[in-house]
């Protein structure tokens, strides 16, 4: 019966259909899913940089916008987006070095930079076009530190 309404459930809802996914859809799931996680990181960080250069106005609200933006990514669980099978080689588009499975804990470590470094960053953007630089070089070493280690270069 349980599974009838699933079923029934399934076939109203076409929505509900991506969602149940065999283990390779999942996998390119999870790809698919840290390269946006990644896009919304870089969009945000370009707004700051581009403040931070002078490329771009510095505006206060943007900036903190921003920067709040970055801070909230830091709260997604992005570690879990590295399932098994995911590594370069393994599944298309993926960029990901295989020394993420062999050191998952040093990987991790590195996110945890990023999120140390997005911390009150949202408040430290405000202030003056000054503030943003700062802001700009802590992300970006964060974000450096675990490309270097575990992103293919292309
Ligand atoms: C904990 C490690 C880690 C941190 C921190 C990190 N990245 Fe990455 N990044 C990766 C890995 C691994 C990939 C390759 C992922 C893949 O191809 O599946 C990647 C890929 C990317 C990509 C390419 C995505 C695509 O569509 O191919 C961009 C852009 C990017 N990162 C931006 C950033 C920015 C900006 C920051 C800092 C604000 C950052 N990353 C922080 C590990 C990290």
């Amino acid at each position: 019966m349980r599974q009838m309404l699933t079923a029934a459930a399934i076939a109203t809802f076409p929505l509900l259909q991506p969602m149940i996914a065999n283990a390779d859809d999942a996998i390119k799931q999870a790809v698919e899913a840290r390269h946006g996680y990644y896009a919304m990181l870089s969009m945000n960080m370009s707004t700051l940089a581009g403040m931070a250069k002078g490329d771009v106005a510095y505006d206060e609200a943007a900036a903190s916008r921003a920067a709040a933006n970055i801070e909230a990514l830091t709260h997604y669980d992005l570690p879990g987006l590295f399932v098994e099978g995911s590594a370069s080689g393994q599944v298309e588009g993926s960029a990901a070095k295989a020394e993420i499975w062999t050191d998952m804990d040093d990987f991790k470590a590195k996110f945890a930079g990023l999120v140390e470094a997005a911390a009150g960053a949202a408040e430290a953007v405000k202030g003056g076009q000054d503030q943003v630089g700062p802001v700009v070089g802590k992300l970006g070493a964060a974000c450096k530190a675990c490309h270097d280690s575990y992103r293919e270069k292309s």
